[in-house]
C-alpha cells in the first residue's frame, strides 16, 4: 500500500504496548518481536509521543536501528502551539519520522488550520516525510484538506475492526476516497476480544470491545473467526488480519512477543476465500453504525486532556 510517497507492507505493527503501564508486557521481548516482524516483511511501525510519554518512541527507535522500515508517530492533540517542538523531540527519540500524525483533533477553541499548517511546515522543512491525522471523522477530514496549502494528508488512523466498522458508513468511505486519504486501522484485533482473548491489562479495562464480544452479534463474530481459523488451519489473528487487508485498510496489531510477530507477519501472504470474507462482512454489519473519530474530546480543554492522560498513565 502507498501512503503518499511511502511504500508500506499491507500489515504494520503498533507500539502502544511498548510504552507506559497500559499493557502487561516484557519490554525486552518487544524489541525482539519488532525486529522479528521487520525480518519477516513488515516494514511499518506506529508509535506516539504519548505512549509512555516517549518510552515507546525510544524503544521503537532502538528496535528499528539498522532496519529499512517506515516509522510513524503521533503528536498529541493538546499540543497546539508546540507541535514543532514536540515533533523534534520525537525525532530525537526515533532517529527518523516518515509519517507524522495528529493523534486526535485539537480542542474546539483552537483553529484546526493552525495545527494543520504546523504539520505542513514540518513536511516542508523535511523534518517528516508525510503527514496524516488520527481519529478524524468525515467533516474534520474535509476541513483539514481546506487548511492545506501545498501538501496532502495521506492517512487517517482510526479504530476499525470487526466490532467497529463506523468507517464503512457511506459518508466516511466516500470522503476518504475522494480526498485520497488511506485508513490505518487501530485496535485491528479489538484488543484481542474478536479472537476470544481478553487480558487484565489496564488498556483493556475501559475498552468496550469485551462488552461487544459478549453481545449476540459479537459472539457470532468471535465464533465465526474461530471456526474459520480451525477450518483453514491458521490462527484467529490471521483470519482477522486477512479480512482487514481485504477491506483495503492498513492494520497495525499491537504485538507483544516474538510468537505474535511471526503470526501477524505470516498474515502478509494469507488470503481468505471469498465465502469467509462475505460471512465476516455480513456478521459485522451491525457494527457499521456509529461515528468515526473522537468527537467529544474536542470539548475537553487541552490542559485537562493532558492532566487526565498523565493520571491514566498511558
Ligand atoms: N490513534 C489512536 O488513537 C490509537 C488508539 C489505540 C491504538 N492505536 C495503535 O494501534 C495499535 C494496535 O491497537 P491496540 O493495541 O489497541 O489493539 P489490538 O492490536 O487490536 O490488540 C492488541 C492485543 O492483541 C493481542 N495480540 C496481538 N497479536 C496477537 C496475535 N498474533 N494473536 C493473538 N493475540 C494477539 C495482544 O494481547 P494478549 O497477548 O495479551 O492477548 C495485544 O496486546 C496500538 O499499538 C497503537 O499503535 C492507536
Amino acid at each position: 500500500m502507498m501512503l503518499g510517497s511511502l511504500k508500506v507492507s499491507d500489515i504494520g505493527i503498533g507500539a502502544w504496548q511498548a510504552g507506559g503501564k497500559a499493557w502487561l508486557v516484557d519490554r525486552s521481548e518487544l524489541i525482539k518481536a519488532y525486529r522479528r516482524a521487520f525480518e519477516l516483511g513488515i516494514n511499518f511501525v506506529d508509535t506516539a509521543e504519548l505512549y509512555g510519554w516517549g518510552e515507546s518512541e525510544k524503544l521503537v527507535g532502538e528496535a528499528a536501528r539498522g532496519y529499512d522500515v517506515i516509522i510513524a508517530t503521533k503528536v498529541a492533540g493538546f499540543h497546539w502551539g508546540r507541535v514543532e517542538k514536540s515533533a523534534r523531540e520525537s525525532l530525537r527519540r526515533l532517529g527518523r519520522i516518515d509519517l507524522l500524525q495528529l493523534h486526535w483533533p485539537p480542542p474546539f477553541y483552537v483553529p484546526l488550520c493552525k495545527v494543520i499548517r504546523d504539520l505542513e511546515r514540518l513536511k516542508e522543512a523535511g523534518v517528516v516525510a508525510e503527514i496524516g491525522v488520527s481519529n478524524f471523522g468525515a467533516d474534520l477530514l474535509r476541513k483539514t484538506v481546506e487548511c492545506l496549502r501545498r501538501h496532502e494528508i495521506v492517512s487517517d488512523q482510526i479504530e476499525y475492526n470487526l466490532f467497529n466498522r463506523a468507517a464503512d458508513s457511506e459518508e466516511f468511505r466516500r470522503t476518504a476516497e475522494e480526498l485520497g486519504v488511506k485508513i490505518i486501522a487501530w485496535s485491528p484485533l479489538a484488543k484481542g476480544a474478536v479472537l476470544g482473548r481478553w487480558g487484565s491489562d489496564k488498556a483493556r479495562r475501559m475498552d468496550p470491545s469485551a462488552r461487544k464480544a459478549s453481545t449476540e452479534a459479537g459472539g457470532r463474530i468471535v465464533k465465526a473467526v474461530l471456526d474459520i481459523a480451525k477450518a483453514r488451519g491458521v490462527s484467529a489473528a490471521k483470519v482477522v488480519l486477512a479480512w482487514l487487508k481485504h477491506r483495503g485498510v492498513l492494520p497495525i496489531p499491537g504485538i507483544k512477543n516474538v510468537a505474535q510477530a511471526e503470526d501477524v507477519s505470516g498474515a502478509l501472504a494469507f488470503q481468505l476465500p471469498e465465502e469467509d470474507l462475505r460471512l465476516l462482512d455480513r456478521l459485522s454489519e451491525p457494527f457499521v453504525a456509529g461515528s468515526v473519530g473522537m468527537v467529544s474530546i474536542r470539548y475537553v480543554p487541552g490542559f485537562l486532556q493532558k492532566l487526565l492522560l498523565k493520571l491514566y498513565s498511558l
